[in-house]
């Protein structure tokens, strides 16, 4: 993953470098350096753990320099430390680096045989060297276009010279990477979410391409080194605030927004005077398409199977839905009339990119749900369907998560009644109890204390089990997820009716089960399968929806009732305890909530 930064300046950018790296550490926090050029010498400072650290460091605080490189690391090759971190440093090149370079090992031969030494354990120092190498005899334009030639894998770098102090180049392939520019200054970066205190003006690389960037101007060239023009982007120069009010942390803020993200969708979709759905610029006719395939990583690809459900219940289109790293390298049959929807929160996430890259090449059609609409996923899509539910800063998905599944859900309805699926009636009944969505969210958040109280005894246990059928299936496959990222305790999702296929063997005395039984068609069943494991020792959490019919069994652990609507609306409030029990849990453990340990928040590699 990693998040890079450049400034070409006339003012000392270490202290702008080190600002801006704490807003890209959503992208990794393993460790974080910095490098400027000053007195004709390259000045480098590192530190293990998160940007606070770096900034603590006198020699960050006394750094000279007005143009510089700065990073934040997701180790891939080689653990956290100081010495890993980036930036990398011969005596006249630094580099910082997003991806992975694939033959860095044989690289890494041919560039010690000729007496290169390296000091750390990454596949970065390699393009240090190469450059370097490459300068003995070239200019700076084709050294560059050399070393990116025999590197494989993907990459994002920010490059500063020892004998080139005007200057800052920007190569990309795979990894993202923007351009920005401002008053007698000019920027690089992972993202224009990272540079938009400094600008709204934006150009993005695409892949093959790199730039040099001076302070008052910016060339681009492509991968043969020939000079190219590139489009300069105004985005909106809001910028968003980010703190966490009164919260503890960000992940509980984002939880309690999620009414807020409901009815910024609803608003957007849903036209309350025609009682209808507005999909606008939707660029193909409905009758073009009779099959869709849903991708994403983690949550989004819990919300990828979540709309399964939905799409088959209201279409009858045939869907399926796919891992993104498992979709991209597996021979797929890609018909002419399927439309690839590309689900995620960051729109950066590599995998997800890949599948839609694959598609694109294969001339499918391809259509994004994603919350950051300047995103490569977003970009690069025939359409997109915006999440809305603003920055999301916790690594844990919440609200972006309920946002997803609102708009598979509008798009699910939307196309039941194009296709006359469903009918004009059934349609609006449904639509008047989305509407009413947000107002139940906001009920279910108020049950606290019982969550609150019981959490301990997850953590307590060796491991634990999320049950659900149908509806609930996806949703306890997000509730195992949050609580094994935030609590680091072992969880597993199943199909309720899978236990007695194997898992039941891991049912013993006292371990905690989760089982997800609102009262839809399902609801028999999973009382079924619940007995199962309370007769082998379990303790269940029963998570239903309020109801007048009591439930007709004993020896539940504990008990949690959700409001109660159509069964098509009941998985957003199942998922807002199973959130709440994932953060109490790491809470009570003194986690770090908001960047649980080896994870980011954007996946830019595969
Ligand atoms: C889990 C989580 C991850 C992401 C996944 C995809 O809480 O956040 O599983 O859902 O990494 O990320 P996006 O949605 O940015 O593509």
């Amino acid at each position: 993953m990693c998040g890079i930064i450049g400034i070409n300046s006339n003012k000392p950018v270490s202290s702008t470098i080190v600002n801006s790296l704490k807003k890209l550490e959503y992208r990794g926090y393993d460790s974080a350096g910095i490098a400027t050029l000053s007195s004709g010498l390259i000045n480098e400072v590192k530190s293990e753990g998160r940007v606070d650290n770096l900034e603590k460091n006198s020699l960050v605080q006394n750094m000279e320099g007005t143009i510089g490189i700065g990073h934040v690391r997701w180790a891939t090759h080689g653990s956290p430390n100081s010495i890993n971190a980036h930036p990398h440093s011969s005596q006249n090149v630094s580099v910082v680096h997003n991806g992975i370079i694939e033959n860095s090992t044989l690289l890494k031969k041919f560039l010690v045989n000729k007496g290169h030494k390296f000091k750390s354990q990454t596949d970065t120092e390699v393009i240090v060297h190469l450059i370097s190498e490459h300068l003995k005899t070239d200019n700076i334009v084709n050294s560059i276009k050399k070393t990116l030639k025999s590197l494989h894998g993907s990459f994002a770098l920010g490059i500063i010279f020892k004998d080139q102090p005007d200057l800052i180049v920007g190569a990309r392939r795979g990894s993202p990477l923007a351009v920005g520019y401002g008053p007698n200054e000019n920027y690089l970066g992972s993202d224009s979410y990272a540079l938009k205190s400094m600008t709204n003006k934006i150009t993005y690389l695409n892949d093959g391409e790199f730039c040099i960037i001076k302070k008052d101007h910016v060339e681009f060239f492509n991968e043969d080194g020939i000079k190219i023009n590139k489009k300069v982007l105004e985005l909106s120069s809001t910028e968003e605030k980010y703190d966490k009010g009164d919260y503890k942390h960000f992940m509980a803020k984002e939880i309690e927004e999620q009414p807020i993200t409901l009815k910024n969708g609803i608003n957007e979709y849903v036209d309350k005077s025609n009682n209808d759905i507005n999909i606008y610029n939707f660029p193909w006719k409905i009758n073009e398409i009779s099959s869709l395939t849903l991708i994403g990583c983690g949550t989004a690809y819990h919300s990828c199977l979540m709309a399964k459900y939905w799409l088959e219940e209201l279409t009858s289109l045939d869907v399926s839905v796919d891992i993104a790293s498992e979709f991209r390298y597996r021979k797929n049959r890609f018909k002419k009339d399927s439309l690839y929807v590309f689900v995620s929160q960051s729109g950066e996430t590599a995998d997800t990119y890949a599948a839609l890259d694959l598609c694109k090449q294969n001339n499918m059609k391809t259509c994004a749900v994603v919350n950051v609409i300047e995103s490569s996923i977003a970009r690069d899509s025939e359409f997109v369907l915006p999440i809305h539910c603003g920055t999301e800063i916790g690594v844990a998905s919440t609200k972006a998560f309920l946002g997803q599944i609102l708009i598979l859900y509008i798009l699910s309805l939307k196309i039941g009644l194009w296709r006359k699926d469903i009918n004009k009636e059934t349609f609006s009944k449904k639509l008047k109890d989305l509407k009413e969505l947000p107002k139940m969210v906001e009920k279910t958040l108020l049950t606290d204390n019982k969550i609150q109280s019981i959490s301990g005894t997850f953590n307590e246990a060796k491991g634990s089990m999320f049950l659900g059928r149908g509806f609930s299936y996806p949703i306890a496959l997000e509730g195992a997820l949050k609580l094994k990222e935030l609590s680091y305790v072992h969880a597993e999702g199943y199909p309720a009716g899978e236990m007695k296929h194997g898992p039941l063997a891991l049912i013993e005395e006292g371990m905690p089960v989760v089982v997800l039984a609102p009262r839809d068609n399902y609801y028999k069943k999973t009382i079924s399968n619940m007995q199962e494991v309370i007769a082998r020792g379990a303790k269940v959490l029963l998570i239903t929806n309020k109801s007048k019919d009591e439930i007709v069994s004993e020896n539940i652990w504990e008990k949690i009732e959700v409001e109660s609507t159509n069964a098509d609306l009941l998985p957003f409030l199942l998922t807002i305890p199973l959130q709440k029990l994932a953060y109490y849990s790491a809470l009570k453990k003194g986690y770090d909530i908001d960047k649980p340990r080896n994870l980011a928040k954007s996946v830019t590699v595969e």
